[in-house]
């Protein structure tokens, strides 16, 4: 059995079909949905990726919270070019297996303090706890930290302390200029689209690609 999958194009904004995979995936799909790998340039000029969440999107980008201490944003500040590149499987409505892929290249912005002070007030505790206890990269000796994590959590309990945002806690949002969607299910060959924005005046134009 072959066939030929087919991305329905919704409109020529790629963030509406962002929103109609997303929304598709998260009513679908047991697992977490919103893990993208995050790629920047390293400070000698090497592609380096890692996991992060994606917390929100909007027609303007793709945000997620970091520690700006870490390696990731002495990188965006030297070079602020970043990909980010998601991947979904799982069984659709009608228990179809869709493999799905959105890419994303574009520059990050750091996100404006109240926006990042709303995103952290609604951070569980672990998260509050984490921002407090791990500079992001640093070595760490596990016992001591275990001790740090212990004391923390004793304070914060006996309400002896308020676990204020620190200053460290950041959010970066992707502003993308070029993305890719990627949709393959069952034994069908995959389909591309491919969007491009026109800098110019921030329109997107849309071209269909071979798997
Ligand atoms: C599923 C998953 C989600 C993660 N989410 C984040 C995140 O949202 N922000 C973050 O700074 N690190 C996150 N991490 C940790 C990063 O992958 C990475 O280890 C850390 O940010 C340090 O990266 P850097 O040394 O390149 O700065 C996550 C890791 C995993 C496995």
């Amino acid at each position: 059995m072959s066939g030929l999958s087919h991305i329905n194009l919704i409109t020529d904004d790629p963030i509406d079909l962002f929103s109609s995979w997303y929304e598709n995936v998260k009513t679908c799909s047991t697992e977490l949905t919103n893990v993208c790998c995050f790629s920047t340039i390293s400070l000698d000029n090497k592609p380096r990726s890692r996991h992060v969440l994606l917390r929100e999107y909007d027609k303007t980008g793709f945000i997620f919270m970091s520690d700006n201490r870490s390696r990731k944003s002495k990188e965006i500040a030297k070079d602020n070019s970043a990909s980010v590149c998601i991947y979904w499987i799982y069984k659709n409505e009608i228990n179809e297996t869709i493999w799905r892929q959105i890419r994303i290249e574009g520059h990050v912005e750091e996100l404006a303090r109240d926006k990042v002070e709303q995103i952290y007030n609604d951070e569980p505790l672990y998260a509050k706890i984490r921002s407090h206890l791990c500079h992001q990269d640093a070595v760490v000796d596990w016992n001591q930290m275990k001790k740090q994590h212990d004391e923390l959590l004793k304070k914060v309990e006996a309400k002896e302390i308020s676990l204020a945002i620190p200053d460290h806690f950041v959010g970066y949002k992707v502003v993308p200029r070029w993305m890719e969607f990627y949709e393959s299910k069952d034994s069908f060959i995959a389909d591309r689209l491919e969007f491009i924005k026109n800098i110019n005046d921030d329109t997107w134009k849309n071209q269909r690609l071979a798997a």
